[in-house]
């Protein structure tokens, strides 16, 4: 049997490159290689607050843009998160096996309820129910990026605390980060990671931007004080543009090398922009003639879930049995 590939993104904001570069990229690369399921995790958005209208609209979004990245729905389940219950009732028992202190540990949970002055719970269990998705489909590999490694490393304690007090049960799954564009910074301040939630201008290039628009930010990306690239000195800016284009172009350290030193950084920020355009342009097309056809993605979410609602209830089955729950 093929090792089982699980991963996820939330339907909260507008998906953006690093999220391509960080984790949709490599779901393309290696569907053919795994038996994998993709998921769009709406009840990980709603731990923080969200229009309804403009969620449900999301997840619609989000899956044709899996599509037009390239996942293929015949070899792929593509699948909503709440569609399939199991994902809820697993992540209640895991709960229950998983202490507090190692979710309150989790720095996203630090970072998300440091700027809030009333902390939704969800926000606390985000990783136990991350857990939940993975573990219900014994998925072996999960591709994400670097910002999920540490909810990974959560997720296979809880496996092996659960495997230790009531029976071997559950796979332990291991991490893939790509080897560039595992986190992709803010193109305004390369301090900060790429993030759907942070809404000022000139941070993100989304997968959906304007080409026009795409330029621009590029060309206003924050850099450093050097006029041109040089590898042993470039500061945290320049690194990352030469980041997402090497992860664009699939170009090797030498390649960049022998191409970028010396370049004055305005001519990068050019070959850089043209590089993310020639991506997402047809990228684009894609998605548009994706969202044309009346009733596609439903029947693509709805296929989804039925594959894999099986194995999630099978799963869940053999946890309430092993915990003593009424089967
Ligand atoms: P999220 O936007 O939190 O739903 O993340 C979806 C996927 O994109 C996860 O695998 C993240 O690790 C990945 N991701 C998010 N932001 C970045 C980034 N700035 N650079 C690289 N990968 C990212
Ligand atoms: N927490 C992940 C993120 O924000 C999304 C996610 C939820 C996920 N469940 C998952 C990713 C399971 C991989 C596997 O990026």
């Amino acid at each position: 049997m093929k090792t089982r590939v699980f991963s996820g993104m939330q339907p909260s904001g507008n998906l953006h490159i690093g999220n391509y570069l960080g984790a949709l990229k490599n779901w393309v690369r290696i569907q053919h290689d795994y038996e994998c399921i993709f998921c769009i995790v709406d009840m990980h958005a709603i731990t923080l607050p969200q229009d309804p209208a403009q969620l449900r609209a999301k997840i619609v979004e989000i899956a044709a843009l899996y599509l037009a990245a390239g996942i293929d729905p015949q070899v792929c389940s593509i699948m909503v998160q709440s569609a399939v219950p199991a994902h809820a009732e697993l992540a209640w028992m895991l709960t229950c096996v998983t202490p507090v202190g190692w979710l309150e540990r989790m720095t996203q949970y630090k970072t998300k309820s440091a700027k809030q002055e009333s902390v939704g719970d969800g926000v606390l269990q985000y990783p136990v129910l991350m857990a939940a998705d993975i573990l219900l489909y014994q998925a072996g590999i999960v591709p994400v990026g670097e910002d999920q490694a540490q909810h990974l490393e959560l997720t296979r304690d809880v496996a092996q605390r659960f495997n230790s007090l009531y029976g071997d049960t559950f796979v332990v799954p291991g991490t893939s980060l790509p080897a560039v564009g595992a986190r992709i910074m803010g193109l305004d301040d390369p301090a900060q990671k790429m993030s759907k939630s942070t809404t000022a201008a000139g941070h993100a290039i989304a997968l959906l931007d304007p080409v026009d628009k795409i330029r621009k930010t590029i060309m206003r990306a924050t850099t450093d004080s050097h006029p041109a690239v040089d590898f042993a000195t470039a500061g945290p800016g320049v690194l990352n543009l030469l980041s997402i284009y090497q992860a664009f172009s699939n170009a090797t350290d030498e390649e960049m090398e022998r191409r970028f030193t010396g370049l004055r950084y305005g001519d990068l920020k050019k070959e850089v922009a043209e590089m993310v355009i020639s991506h997402i342009e047809p990228f684009q097309e894609r998605y548009r003639q994706i969202v044309s056809e009346p009733g596609y993605l439903a029947g693509v979410l709805r296929d989804g879930a039925e594959r894999v609602a099986p194995i999630a209830n099978s799963t869940v089955r053999v946890v309430k049995e092993r915990m003593g729950l009424y089967v």
